[in-house]
């Protein structure tokens, strides 16, 4: 075992025994001059009582010294994050307790040191991760601390500045420097124009620094201000809006209608027999368009529902077309239509939920129906092609072309829309919701799918499935045959 510390100097060791021993060496001297002990026995007991009292003395020096050594060593390692320092040697039972105290406090500390050190880390961590921007900044409004996601949004020079350097918005700035002045914390609204725009809740919040302030002094008033992106939430607050406007819109009307026949046939009709069976008929297909109105809705909350879980099913497209094709020939047939079905390849199964293809073609080919010239044909056509232009998977593609007034170009980006029609009075009339191409556009989407539309006016519509294939498929393909993806619609 090395010797850490120095022992305190003699002078000192004799200096202290000798003040420990006198009032002893002068009481032995008083009693052999008031003669109750002889002198040399005084003498001799006086030289081995100080020699005792120098031993003991020396021992507690020795510690005293050692302790003080291994508590300026703790304090020094403690201030440095290094380990303890070793157990020095100590000679007296009060020194090695005091010892054991000595290092049983350091631990404690050296314990909490740690648990603060990792708790901070922990919140570091958690700052930078959060996907919200937060910023702090001081009583002069410069910001002093910004996480990744604020520096993202507002700038890397963003740091060290006054905050209106970076964040120019003057309802933002005056909660800032409201909160800063000591009133209550705010929340604001605010819109970035650019690049996107996007809508942020801001918060700003009083907030002390406790680290840097001194028990006594007074606390240090800061700011803490968050940003939360709430610009898909303001965006489907006003799509449901306006989605229920309309769909009270599209309910009320055949309601209203179904209410002034009921009246008419209570009063003026009541006895005209021929006038009620025209009423009732009417009313019948207004009851109709109620009833495909809700069917349709429930059908599209339905599909939304689930819209985000991938269809585990394989579909072969062939078989389902054939249904749906002969399903509806005879309703082509009142129109004067026959549908024709053309396969360029073999075709794999797609990834898909039989009855939601089903319903797609069944939409598509019925919209042809409804809207292509009467007496033409409507050509169904299904091929192999690329997912997209870079052909990075393969897709079945199914078409569904009509000869007919064809569709204006403005009016395409927004076929997909709910309730959205060419010609609304049109639609309607001949029993259209304004849902089929929006029940579509979800069913394709959960299947990873793509829609295309190109249409000619005065010629005709051809509307467009692309269906991918899954990578797993085997098939043979010839190349020759394959068709190049269309244009996809830009919804
Ligand atoms: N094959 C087509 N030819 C011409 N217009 C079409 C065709 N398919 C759809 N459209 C137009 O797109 C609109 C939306 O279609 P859809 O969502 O199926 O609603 P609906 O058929 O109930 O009106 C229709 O109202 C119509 O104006
Ligand atoms: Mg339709």
């Amino acid at each position: 075992m090395t010797k850490a510390y120095p022992a305190p100097p003699a002078s000192r060791w004799i200096s202290r025994s000798v003040r420990f021993a006198a009032p002893g060496v002068v009481a032995l001297l008083i009693f052999a001059a008031i003669g109750w002990i002889d002198f040399g026995a005084a003498a001799a007991a006086s030289l081995v009582f100080a020699l005792g009292v120098a031993v003991f003395v020396r021992g507690f020096d020795r510690d005293g010294a050692a302790l003080k050594g291994h508590l300026r060593a703790l304090a020094d390692a403690g201030s440095n994050h290094a380990p303890p320092p070793p157990r020095p040697p100590l000679v007296t039972t009060h020194g090695e307790e005091a010892l054991s105290l000595v290092r049983r406090l350091d631990q404690t500390w050296r314990g909490r040191a740690h648990g603060v050190a990792r708790e901070r880390d922990r919140f570091t961590a958690i700052v930078s991760e959060l996907a919200d921007p937060l910023i702090i900044l001081d009583a002069a409004r410069v910001v002093r601390i910004a996480n990744p996601s604020a520096i993202r949004l507002l700038g890397e020079r963003l740091i060290d500045r006054d905050l209106a350097d970076s964040l120019r918005h003057p309802d933002v700035l005056e909660a800032v420097d409201d909160v800063l002045a000591g009133e209550r914390s705010r929340k604001i609204e605010m819109t970035q124009p650019v690049p996107i725009e996007r809508v942020f809740e801001v918060r700003v919040k009083e907030f002390h620094d406790e680290s840097d302030t001194a028990a006594a002094a007074p606390r240090v008033r800061m700011a803490l201000v968050t940003l939360h992106d709430i610009t898909a939430m303001k965006r489907s607050e006003n799509m449901r809006a306006d989605f229920v406007a309309n769909a009270s819109h599209e309910l009320r009307t055949p309601l209203s209608t179904l209410i002034g026949f009921l009246e008419t046939l209570r009063g003026p009709a009541r006895d005209d027999a021929e006038a009620r069976d025209r009423f009732l008929t009417i009313m019948g297909e207004q009851a109709g368009r109620m009833a495909r109105l809700v069917d349709d809705l429930l059908s599209l909350s339905r599909i939304e529902l689930e819209e985000h879980t991938t269809p585990s099913g394989r579909v072969d497209v062939v078989g389902v077309l054939g249904a749906v094709i002969d399903m509806l020939t005879m309703r082509a047939k009142e129109r004067g239509m026959a549908i024709d079905l053309v396969v360029r390849d073999s075709l794999p199964r797609v990834v898909g939920d039989d009855d939601q293809i089903t319903q797609v073609f069944q939409n598509l080919i019925v919209n042809a129906i409804k809207y292509a010239r009467a007496g033409t044909p409507i050509t169904v056509t299904a091929c192999l092609t690329d997912m997209t232009e870079t052909g990075s998977r393969r897709a079945v593609a199914v078409s569904v072309a009509d000869i007919g007034d064809g569709i204006p170009k403005s009016h395409i980006p927004r076929l997909t829309e709910r309730f959205y029609r060419v010609d609304p009075g049109r639609s309607r009339a001949i029993g259209g919701t304004g849902l089929g191409l929006a029940i579509v556009k979800h069913i394709l989407s959960r299947h990873s799918g793509r829609l295309a539309v190109d249409s000619v006016v005065g010629a005709g519509s051809t509307f467009t499935v692309l269906l991918p294939v899954p990578l797993d498929a085997e098939f043979d393909i010839d190349d020759e045959t394959v068709e190049p993806a269309p244009e996809p619609m830009a919804t």
